[in-house]
């Protein structure tokens, strides 16, 4: 793509778009939370301020005093961003919508997320196929835990400028169409799923970088060259450096949520109220936050 600057033969748009990225980038979680009176129906002003913290790092969180048990929350504060197309996770609700909290049986207490066990860094659905990717999330507590359950969060676009600064060889090996495979594997409900290969950073139709990513080393397979193993290796260093301006961290208390195109992310483990125990709505779309 002409002019893009994820294109590793074009230094000037690249560095065009770097020097405005790290310009424009939050220092602070705090400048990521904007306040809102109901995320159902923003107001103009609402709108405008959340959409600029996405295009600036491709995500905000919204803090609002609205309690109720209601997928609605979610669903509403999505379609005003343009996230229609609800990816229908099979342990999704009947709505599309997940209810992310500690389920003691069923087919979930096999699946970390419905655990309070910590989730290590990663995009979501990254064991998609390459046309069932998942663009955009919505991330709403309606209860938080007695104590931990915190998220990092981390712009993939600044990975992948962190990543090219340090080598754009790196960038390079990860934008392969085979350096990330999820195995084949079985599934309850799905039966066989077949291997999945692609690449960790690629473009979308309007020329976004869209990212794959899991921290995982269980069923998952990197690219064994030397190329794959060096770029693999720097992003870990990235994600796991004691102090970044670039990786932040957030509670999620209740009435407040993450509205993101599909950022890398972690969940710190937590440890429940049995009589408030932690409940977040996750809705994940096919779609990016236009
Ligand atoms: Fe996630």
């Amino acid at each position: 793509m002409a002019g893009s600057p994820f294109d590793l033969d074009d230094s000037t748009a690249y560095q065009r778009w770097r020097d405005l990225k790290l310009a424009e980038a939050p220092s602070s979680v705090d400048e990521l939370i904007v306040e809102v009176r109901d995320p159902r129906a923003l107001s103009a002003a609402e709108h405008a301020e959340l959409m600029a913290r996405v295009r600036r790092c491709n995500m905000v969180i919204y803090a609002s005093a609205m309690l109720d048990e209601d997928t609605d929350i979610p669903r509403r504060l999505g379609e005003q961003f343009g996230l229609c197309r609800l990816d229908a996770n099979w342990l999704a609700g009947e709505d599309g919508i997940s209810e992310i909290r500690v389920f003691d049986d069923g087919t979930q207490k096999h699946y970390i997320p419905y655990t309070d066990r910590p989730i290590k860094w990663h995009t979501d659905g990254y064991y998609n196929s390459p046309e069932w990717q998942i663009r955009g999330m919505v991330l709403h507590c309606v209860r938080r835990a007695k104590s931990g359950g915190e998220n990092r969060l981390m712009d993939h676009e600044m990975a992948y400028l962190l990543l090219r600064e340090e080598s754009p060889e790196h960038t390079h090996a990860l934008m392969q169409a085979d350096v990330m495979v999820i195995p084949e594997r079985v599934d309850e409900k799905d039966g066989v799923r077949p291997a999945q290969a692609g690449p960790v950073f690629s473009l979308d139709k309007g020329g976004n970088l869209h990212m794959r990513y899991t921290a995982r080393t269980r069923s998952i397979a990197w690219k064994q060259d030397a190329a794959t193993q060096a770029a693999v290796a720097a992003l870990e260093r990235l994600l796991n450096q004691e102090s970044t301006p670039h990786v932040f961290q957030a509670q999620l208390e209740p009435g407040m949520g993450l509205l993101c195109n599909n950022v890398l992310h972690d969940r710190a483990a937590f440890s429940d109220d049995p009589v408030w125990p932690r409940l977040l709505y996750r809705a994940r779309y096919l779609d990016r936050i236009g």
